[in-house]
């Protein structure tokens, strides 16, 4: 004869036994979660707000040297500064359009290239070759006093 009395001959203890594993099985992913939130954070790139600037002046026209490039801080944009062959100035965001890499200028090309996937943009700021789905932002460049200023265009 089977005795299945001690199986449950308790059922409110069963169920204060289930009711505690919940409890517990809650408990540990409240402990998880406290414990893994900081490192997330941690890891979570900051925000990084948007400066504002309507121009940035970068020195004297015969600072830069003809046929040459150099990148500068538009707010907190980079942007790429080319002193062409001619003398004249002119200025792109420096994010390629691809994903963002910093483009240079590269003489022996005579374009703006990016390195990260080989794309390629003309002096105009359109895509050569390459990756890059669209153009270089252009920017505006004024001459005045001797002094270099870039500033944004209206879009
Ligand atoms: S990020 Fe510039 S070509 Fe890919």
């Amino acid at each position: 004869m089977m005795n299945n009395h001690s199986e449950n001959s308790n059922p409110g203890k069963t169920k204060r036994r289930d009711f505690l594993n919940i409890l517990l099985g809650g408990g540990f992913i409240a402990w998880l979660g406290a414990l893994l939130y900081p490192v997330f954070k941690y890891l979570e790139p900051p925000e990084v707000e948007e400066v504002k600037v309507s121009n940035v002046k970068i020195g004297a026209v015969e600072d830069m040297q003809k046929d040459s490039g150099k990148i500068i801080k538009f707010g907190n944009k980079p942007v790429i500064v080319i002193r062409k062959k001619s003398g004249d100035y002119i200025a792109f965001s420096a994010e390629c359009t691809h994903l963002d890499c910093i483009v240079q200028y590269r003489k022996d090309y005579g374009q703006i290239y990016c390195a990260c996937h080989n794309g390629r943009y003309d002096l105009n700021g359109r895509v050569a070759s390459g990756p890059p789905p669209a153009p270089l932002k252009k920017y505006g460049v004024a001459i005045k006093n001797d002094e270099v200023t870039v500033f944004e265009e209206a879009s």
